[in-house]
């Protein structure tokens, strides 16, 4: 039924409780605060948040480096707070899904104090230890050109520890069955505390073998299915949405064959092609990435995105798509991330052409899968490359031209606010697009509404539709007895096209779901269309009684 596995029709919001909203004035966002906008996020029609992590932490990676797994860190309030917060969002039908960062911990949580004291306590084996530098310890880093090394010297252990990531995040040792038994301890914690799920960070890492000897490291699977298993028992709805970079034919590794292991994933593949698409005009390499991710089973779903709270990583393309990418939406070094990524945000990459930015959002609510908005995007909100490394994107969100951005009454926020030029808070804020019925919030609005109308894409099958252009990215998804068609232009060209909507000697009218714009078939079906350039639209195959011809399985 179609209230089952929500997660195939939801639309999920993605934000970092640091920069949201401060409620107590003292400079960060706060679950009060946050609190407080839900009916903002109610209004905008996302069913369901994924919180950035907000446990205790030094918060040198954004609070990727948790310090405590039990509970709120004070600066964004207590347990209770969150408690309050998640009825909050029960009470208007919004779900929660929370990040879950297990792969390593702070190197100040208590388990990692104590493992480096005591060569004799119990927590040294929850971490992963060298008594001699490894000779891979040059190898493997996530952020190369900031992160020099994946084991470090701790002079209180006298041994090498490893560390995938900054070496404030020592790796915990997942192989170990007590910290495999503390994990599922902390999902269930939360799952008790009202979350739906969650978004599991750097999964391939957590299920790696690890160690000084390990040269090649090996995914160990079955840990996914011990997740899965657990967090369903306990709830029966719970969600599982990994992130994990990998190449598609790992996909069913991670979802498991018989739909038993990740819910959801990101889909990195699609996006970077995606990012490719929007910079050449170009829908080849998009439709490639696009069936390469395919197959996955029934349970099983993928995540769109167009940006996050990370790097836009293109270290999947060919040098010369990367290159494309670079020319196109980040040509200065500083633009550029590790190598391999461009750290903006969305609307400054596109110029802020509203043209390019409405084609770019039509795309990810229309690829298969779910799609997952990241805070400030839906105003079009800009970055401040003066800040460093992935920070650039996490600047406070614009609710209005007040002082701060109506983000806090501090005049000291955690994050500067982006003030002056085009992205500054006097020109792109939430309350001035609120009361403009064209704005980019109010289209966002407009689109999501229509989004969730159309499960076909969240639940049914796709294929490609033959256009004749490559700049031209037609679909077609069938479920349940009605088929939506979406057709995108991704050149700054507008051209026409004869689309064949692919139905069986099908003389269907197409229902045009965004204007008065619909479509007759030709004598063979076909359909001839203009579109403008960075043109867009969305239709139903038949007419506006689908609902009555809805099948029920
Ligand atoms: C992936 C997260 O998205 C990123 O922000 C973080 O730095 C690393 N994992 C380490 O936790
Ligand atoms: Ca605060």
């Amino acid at each position: 039924m179609i209230g089952d596995l929500w997660y195939k029709n939801a639309v999920i919001y993605n934000l970092s409780l640091a920069t949201f909203m401060d409620a107590n004035g003292d400079g960060i966002g706060d679950f009060q605060g946050l609190q407080r906008r839900l009916d903002y996020l109610h209004g905008l029609g996302i069913t369901c948040l994924w919180l950035g992590p907000f446990q205790p932490s030094p918060m040198k990676d954004d609070g990727y480096d948790v310090a405590d797994y039990y509970s709120v860190d004070p600066r964004y309030g207590t347990l209770g707070d969150f408690v309050e917060f998640t009825h909050g969002c029960k009470q208007r039908g919004i779900r929660v899904i929370i990040d879950l960062v297990i792969n390593h911990t702070s190197d100040q949580h208590p388990w990692f104090q104590q493992a480096r004291k005591d060569p004799a306590s119990p927590f040294r084996d929850w971490y992963v230890w060298s008594d001699r530098k490894p000779e891979n310890a040059d190898q493997g880093m996530v952020f190369p050109g900031v992160q020099k090394t994946t084991w470090t010297h701790d002079r209180e252990a006298r041994a090498w520890y490893f560390h995938r990531f900054y070496k404030f995040q020592p790796d915990l040792n997942t192989a170990n069955p007590r910290v495999q038994a503390e994990l599922l301890k902390i999902m269930g914690f939360w799952i008790q505390l009202g979350v739906s799920g969650f978004r599991m960070d750097a999964v391939p890492f957590i299920i790696a073998t690890k160690g000084a000897d390990v040269t090649k490291p090996v995914e160990q699977f079955d840990m996914l299915r011990t997740f899965r298993e657990f967090v369903q028992w306990r709830r029966g709805d719970a969600l599982l949405l990994a992130e994990a970079n990998i190449l598609p034919e790992d996909d069913l590794e991670y979802f498991g064959h018989d739909g038993d292991r990740c819910h959801m994933m990101f889909n990195f593949q699609v996006n970077q092609h995606l990012f490719y698409a929007l910079a050449s005009g170009d829908g080849g390499p998009l439709i490639d990435a696009m069936l390469a991710t395919k197959p996955r089973p029934h349970s099983g779903q993928w995540g769109s995105f167009l940006r996050n709270h990370d790097e836009l990583d293109l270290g999947r393309l060919t040098e010369a798509q990367r290159q494309t990418v670079f020319d196109a939406f980040g040509p200065d070094k500083h633009m550029q991330l590790y190598d391999r990524g461009i750290r903006r945000r969305l609307a400054p990459m596109l110029h802020g052409d509203r043209r390019r930015l409405e084609l770019a959002y039509s795309l990810m609510f229309t690829l298969p899968g779910t799609p997952v908005i990241r805070y400030g995007d839906e105003i079009g909100m800009g970055d401040d490359l003066s800040l460093p490394e992935r920070n650039c994107a996490r600047t406070p969100m614009q609710w209005s031209d007040e002082p701060q951005a109506g983000f806090t009454k501090s005049d000291r926020p955690i994050m500067p606010v982006i003030s002056g030029g085009v992205f500054g808070y006097e020109r792109v804020n939430a309350a001035m697009q609120r009361r403009d019925p064209e704005s980019m919030l109010n289209w966002t609005e407009r689109i999501i509404r229509m989004r969730k109308e159309c499960p076909e894409i969240g639940w049914g099958d796709f294929r490609i539709l033959k256009t004749g252009r490559r700049e031209v990215l037609a679909l077609r998804y069938d479920w349940r007895n009605n088929g939506v068609v979406v057709v995108h232009n991704l050149s700054d060209k507008p051209c026409e096209i004869l689309l064949d909507v692919d139905g069986e000697g099908e003389r269907s009218r197409l229902v045009n779901l965004l204007s008065e714009e619909h479509s007759l078939p030709d004598d063979k079906g076909r359909h001839p269309m203009v579109l403008e350039a960075y043109g867009y639209r969305w239709f139903r195959v038949g007419g506006l009684d689908y609902l009555m011809k809805r099948s029920e399985g």
